[in-house]
């Protein structure tokens, strides 16, 4: 474990950097370890080659977050709360024109990297070892020079002639198990700062409590691909809209589409799986606007569709067989339809999705996915696949709680 700034400077001293050198390109084995090690033992201390075994492990899993992780150094906590870059890039891109930046609670320094880039950054933690960590990242990412770090408590440093701020707050378990997670510095300090300083950015849990955005502020939601990251929140100087929804990694936003209410119809030919951004920021009757699409029940996010909708901002699937939630009815469906594994999407439904697969007992040649939901507040299933897919034949559309007709919605 690199666990003092002692074993940071014999792990970064030349003797050190040729022994990460030395290191494979691939996870060590136990067998290497041991051989390896007994090696380098005779050349460095044993904590020091112990160290370097920990960090070559951790850039290897920081290959997720970073694309220059194999030259970067991490603890194993600083890593696992650390931005990914595509998100902080994503993020950064809000400072662009800020002529000076604050990084408050700077970690390993995953947004400083890409802070750095934009303006000359202050970069603050408590946490010493951090921020060695932090201004050694930048400067392999070539913004080493505008970077002054100072170790410190955020809440006891001055801001003054800072243009904009990022703060990262850590993240600490509340209430027990099942207690809210709380952050350190809390969000009020944090969104306190707006009062010092003209461009605050804060980045926040994906559960954050919307409620707590103070009005004029902007939250959002960044999703990887379908995976919620987090919740941003930005101070009115930096705010352009209420709520977004990002998906990254291309980086398509959904905002507020403007319009009458969205119906509750019956569902139609396609059903449309909203990113979990877009249901987290509140989105899903206004991508429905965008989409021409429909709810298909008053607290469920999916949304119906005519046509096979191309978006960045949901999963669209065609509907093979729409029935009542019946597990022998759809038992009979699925076997009608030569359908032998299902993918289950469980939304608005108790129960194990394990057991619900075995007591299915399905056999046939096909995969389809399977959601189970609500329609108009009744358990329902849909047998579903990819648009592109057309191996299952869809043999009829089984009548929901009405099928549709094209003059059901308004
Ligand atoms: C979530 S991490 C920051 C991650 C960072 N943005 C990154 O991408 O690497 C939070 C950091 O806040 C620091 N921290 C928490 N409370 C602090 C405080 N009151 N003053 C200074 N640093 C603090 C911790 O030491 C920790 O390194």
């Amino acid at each position: 474990m690199v666990s003092s700034l002692e074993q940071l400077d014999a792990l970064m001293s030349p003797p050190g950097r040729a022994l990460l050198d030395r290191l494979p390109d691939h996870d060590l084995s136990g067998t290497e370890v041991l051989r390896l090690g007994a090696e380098i033992r005779r050349e460095l201390p044993a904590e020091v080659v112990a160290a370097a075994f920990t960090l070559h492990a951790l850039r290897r899993r920081a290959r997720a977050k970073f694309a220059r992780a194999g030259e970067m150094v991490f603890t194993r906590a600083g890593l696992e709360q650390a931005s990914a870059e595509p998100v902080a890039r994503h993020r950064a891109a809000r400072f662009r024109g800020a002529g000076s930046l604050a990084d408050l609670c700077t970690g390993i320094g995953g947004d400083l990297l890409v802070l750095a880039a934009e303006a000359p950054t202050l970069a603050v933690d408590r946490d010493p070892l951090h921020l060695r960590m932090a201004a050694i990242n930048a400067s392999i990412y070539g913004g080493g020079a505008g970077v002054t770090t100072l170790l410190a408590d955020v809440r006891d440093v001055s801001l003054a002639g800072i243009e904009a701020v990022f703060v990262d707050p850590a993240r600490r378990d509340g209430g027990g198990r099942t207690g809210p997670r709380r952050s350190e510095p809390p969000l009020e300090w944090c969104l306190g700062l707006a009062e010092r300083v003209p461009r605050v950015g804060i980045k926040a849990a994906p559960g954050l409590d919307v409620a707590a955005v103070p009005p004029a502020w902007e939250i959002e939601f960044i999703a990887d691909e379908r995976e919620l990251k987090e919740g941003v929140l930005w101070s009115p100087g930096l705010a352009r809209t209420p709520r977004r929804a990002t998906v990254l990694p291309e980086g398509h936003t959904l905002l507020p589409v403007p319009g009458a209410p969205v119906p509750i119809a019956p569902p139609g030919p396609f059903l449309l799986d909203p990113n979990p951004a877009v249901t987290r920021a509140g989105l899903v009757e206004d991508l429905a606007r965008a989409l021409g699409a429909w709810k298909i029940d008053d607290r469920i996010a999916f949304l119906s569709a005519d046509g096979p909708t191309a978006s960045p901002f949901a999963r669209t699937l065609r509907v093979l067989a729409s029935l009542p939630w019946h597990p022998k009815r759809i038992q009979a469906r699925l076997r009608e339809l030569d359908v032998g594994a299902v993918d289950i999407r469980r939304r608005g439904l108790p129960g194990d999705v394990e057991e619900i697969r075995r007591r299915l007992s399905l056999r046939g040649a096909h995969r389809a996915t399977l959601v189970m939901t609500r329609v108009e507040d009744r358990p329902w299933c849909f047998v579903c696949t990819d648009p592109e897919e057309s191996h299952v034949n869809p043999s009829g559309i089984e009548g929901g709680p009405g099928a549709r007709g094209d003059g059901d919605r308004a």
